[in-house]
């Protein structure tokens, strides 16, 4: 967790029963909307990896790009997107993941980087963890040293950082 964990938790907004009943779903618009605390957010993970000689975030498809590409900017060090599947033009590599009902697959460019470079995941949230460890797996299977996967909120109870950290990644949650 970060010095501002508790912070950015106070300004993300709950919303009980969506998409479906049972479902807490964490909102992060307030806190997009409040510079102060998106600037807190980005320095929170800028200070974290600055020394950790990234060189490239690979940020999960969608609201990981929204974080992803301000930390990339701010590293100084590439971008990389992990699509959902149909999204990328060029020669892609795949991994499928199962979700509650059914399954997903997220996409690289195989291209996007290269082999041994070190990389840093980003996504907004872990809740089953389906998809970080499918991203983390796919940029493994490419060649890539994954650093760390991080996230804003980490959802505990829904054993998805431990699963991650089970197959041998890195979790960084900046709050829980
Ligand atoms: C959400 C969230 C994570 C994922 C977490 O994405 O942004 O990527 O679910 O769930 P998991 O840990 O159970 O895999 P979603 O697929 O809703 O897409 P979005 O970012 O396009 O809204
Ligand atoms: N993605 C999966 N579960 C979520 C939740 N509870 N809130 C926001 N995004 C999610």
């Amino acid at each position: 967790m970060s010095i501002y964990g508790d912070y950015i938790k106070s300004v993300i907004r709950t919303v009980p029963d969506w998409p479906n009943p049972g479902v807490n779903f964490r909102d992060i618009t307030p806190l997009l909307q409040n510079s102060a605390a998106f600037r807190k957010l980005i320095d929170s993970f800028v200070h974290r990896y600055q020394e950790m000689d990234i060189d490239a975030v690979a940020a999960i498809d969608a609201r990981g790009f929204i974080v992803g590409a301000p930390l990339a900017y701010e590293l100084g060090c590439s971008f990389v997107p992990v699509r959902k599947k149909g999204k990328l033009p060029f020669r892609t590599i795949s991994e499928t993941y199962t979700l509650e009902y059914g399954e997903a697959e997220v996409e690289l460019h195989s291209d996007a980087f290269q082999s041994g470079d070190r990389i840093l995941i980003v996504d907004d949230l872990i809740a089953t963890g389906g998809t970080m460890l499918a991203a983390a797996k796919l940029i493994s299977r490419s060649g890539g040293q994954v650093v760390e996967t991080a996230t804003i909120v980490d959802l505990p109870d829904l054993g998805g950082s431990q699963r991650i950290r089970e197959a041998k990644y890195s979790v960084f949650a900046v709050c829980s």
